[in-house]
């Protein structure tokens, strides 16, 4: 099958190309590299031996995305093409709004147009917002999201399952991320954040490494076993994996199924920074801090469904998360650009 990656550059597109390459697929990337670098192609390219068909441009660019599908015989898409800074979206929402919610509509009125009607969305555990019943269940109703980002995704996923519910020649498969951490095994391929990093794995990485003099721990007087926040770190190559499947799932069904991807298994932050420390033989400076504002206490996921249907669990371990991060970090200090 030959598969469309819009956002394929980024970090979770990259890991998705190679496992797609694996699998015996093909692969055409659309990105416009806002976020990302045309190096993360040349390096899948080089794990996985096999070439991939590169188009740089606009996701909400309708004349630009039409003549990628009318040059290409595509069999159905993974939409990643999104912003994704959390803090960023509270700051201008209006970017977010119009590129996320612009990059959906567009690429979906093009696909309909062209008669592709099967699309993989990556959508965010942020869609369950506060919810008090964990492990966190896709029957959960959706909650209210703490920032705009998050609410890209909850109107993103409103609007794809209405174009199903009006058409139902459509295939929508919206998959809830948890937290993706780690990288591709070789250390070739991994997360690359421009700026200071948000999240807490390429923040540990970056202190490990001495960019950064210390992690700030973020709360530790939450209702957890140890005052910190859970969540469900989960492999970017078992994530990857999860695509693989979701779109064998989509050639052959009809309709919106919404699948969590994570592990089902919570750690505190203190628990990912002993992780760290024992599965890289390192010491990692840090102190706690203040919470931060819009975190939840607890996330994690009941991944039931997507073993049921997809046939598809995460694998690798909290060590291999570990390992694999720090392996990148440390072959790649200042990530795709050069020193
Ligand atoms: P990323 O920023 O590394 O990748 C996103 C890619 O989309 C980048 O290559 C960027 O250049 C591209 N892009 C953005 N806007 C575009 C546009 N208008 N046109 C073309 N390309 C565009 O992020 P990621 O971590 O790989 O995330 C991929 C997707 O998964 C995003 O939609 C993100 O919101 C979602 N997601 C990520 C996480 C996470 O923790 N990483 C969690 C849940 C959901
Ligand atoms: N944390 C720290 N110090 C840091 C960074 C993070 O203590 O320097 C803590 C946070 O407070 C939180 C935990 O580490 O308790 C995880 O934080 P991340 O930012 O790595 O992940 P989040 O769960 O907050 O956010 C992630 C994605 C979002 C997504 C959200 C919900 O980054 O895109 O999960 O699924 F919306």
């Amino acid at each position: 099958m030959r598969f469309l990656l819009t956002g394929g550059a980024g970090y979770i597109g990259s890991h998705t190309c190679v496992s797609l390459l694996d699998a015996g697929h093909e692969v055409v990337v659309l990105d416009n590299f806002v976020n990302s670098c045309p190096e993360a192609i040349a390096r899948v390219e080089k794990i996985a031996g096999k070439s991939i068909t590169l188009y740089e441009g606009d996701c909400c660019d309708a004349a630009f995305v039409s003549s990628v599908f009318d040059k290409e015989h595509i069999d159905g898409v993974v939409h990643f093409a999104g912003l994704k800074a959390v803090g960023e979206s509270v700051r201008i929402p209006l970017n977010y709004y119009q590129n996320n919610l612009g990059a959906t509509m567009t690429l979906c009125r093009v696909m309909a147009e062209h008669h592709v009607k099967r699309i993989v969305f990556s959508s965010s555990a942020t869609v369950y917002g506060d919810s008090k019943e964990v492990p966190f269940n896709e029957s959960l109703p959706m909650g209210e999201c703490t920032n705009p980002y998050g609410w890209t995704k909850w109107m993103s996923e409103r609007i794809m399952r209405d174009i199903a519910f009006a058409d139902p020649e459509w295939t929508v498969v919206l998959l809830r991320y948890f937290n993706p951490v780690g990288a591709h095994e070789s250390g070739l391929i991994g997360e690359d954040p421009s700026g200071i990093p948000n999240n807490l794995m390429p923040f540990i990485c970056q202190t490990a490494a001495g960019v950064r003099d210390k992690l700030s721990i973020f709360g530790n007087d939450y209702p957890t076993p140890d005052g910190t926040c859970v969540r469900d770190y989960i492999h970017v190559m078992d994530l990857a994996d999860g695509h693989v499947k979701a779109l064998e799932y989509a050639m052959d069904h009809q309709g919106t199924e919404i699948f969590n991807l994570g592990t089902g298994e919570g750690y505190s932050v203190y628990q990912m920074v002993a992780a760290f420390e024992r599965a890289n033989h390192l010491t990692l400076p840090h102190v706690d801090a203040p919470r931060r504002p819009g975190d939840i206490a607890v996330s994690y996921a009941d991944p039931a469904k997507a073993k049921a249907v997809l046939h598809w669990q995460a694998k690798r371990t909290l060590d291999d998360m570990c390992r694999d991060a720090w392996n990148w970090q440390s072959r790649n200090p200042h990530g795709y650009r050069q020193a």
